[in-house]
């Protein structure tokens, strides 16, 4: 205890003498962010294409990253597990071979239910493998993207996706969302 007094007031002391100068009234931890920290962080890809980075890839260079990186949740191809087959909670089917009209909740996949196909490649870079996300390089992402996409039939598979061909991918179902909120929703 009489060891303890003088440590603390000694702390005390220090966090004065820098409070004083550096950042007065913060407690004086991390370091401000610049516009480099920001860019590490700032991914999100616009609908329409925008804030796509360099870099391509197609679906034969995506599908044996897809192999190894996603089907052991996704399944072979995207196209399932047992336990999606079986109906249980599994990771989505990426790829569906069922009929593309319309949206039912209960059988929603990329190729129905995703109106556009930018965000595809901001999701996986974003978020996937799930147990290892921002692990893939941009060329990877545009590869599986491609391969995701070609599986699905809606691009052909020998078609490079890069930031201008992918924003240019028409989603069947684009059209097919009523929107809540037309006035404040751009189109
Ligand atoms: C460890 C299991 C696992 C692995 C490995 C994995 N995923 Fe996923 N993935 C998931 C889960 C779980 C979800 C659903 C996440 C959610 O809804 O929050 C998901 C969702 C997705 C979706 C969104 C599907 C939709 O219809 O909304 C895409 C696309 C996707 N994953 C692609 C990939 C790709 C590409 C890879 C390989 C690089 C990959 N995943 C590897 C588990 C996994």
């Amino acid at each position: 205890m009489r060891k303890t007094v003088p440590a603390l007031l000694w702390l005390l002391g220090m966090q004065a003498a820098f409070g004083a100068t550096a950042n007065p009234g913060t407690p004086n931890l991390g370091k401000p962010a610049g516009p480099a920290d920001m860019r590490r962080w700032d991914i999100d890809i616009g609908r329409d294409g925008r804030w796509l980075p360099p870099g391509e890839g197609t679906a034969a260079q995506g599908a044996p990253i897809f192999a190894g990186k996603c089907a052991a949740c996704h399944g072979d191809g995207g196209r399932g597990t047992d336990l999606s087959r079986k109906g249980l909670p599994a990771p989505p089917v990426l790829v569906s071979d069922m009929k593309r009209k319309g949206i039912d909740g209960s059988t929603t996949t990329i190729a129905n239910f995703w109106p556009y196909a930018p965000p595809l490649f901001g999701y996986i870079r974003a978020a996937m493998p799930w147990n290892e996300p921002r692990s893939l390089t941009d060329h990877e992402v545009y590869a599986l993207t491609a391969f995701i996409l070609a599986e699905n039939k809606l691009i052909d598979a020998k078609q490079v996706m890069n930031a201008q061909t992918l924003a240019k991918v028409m989603m069947p179902n684009r059209n097919g969302f009523l929107v809540r909120f037309p006035e404040i929703t751009p189109r």
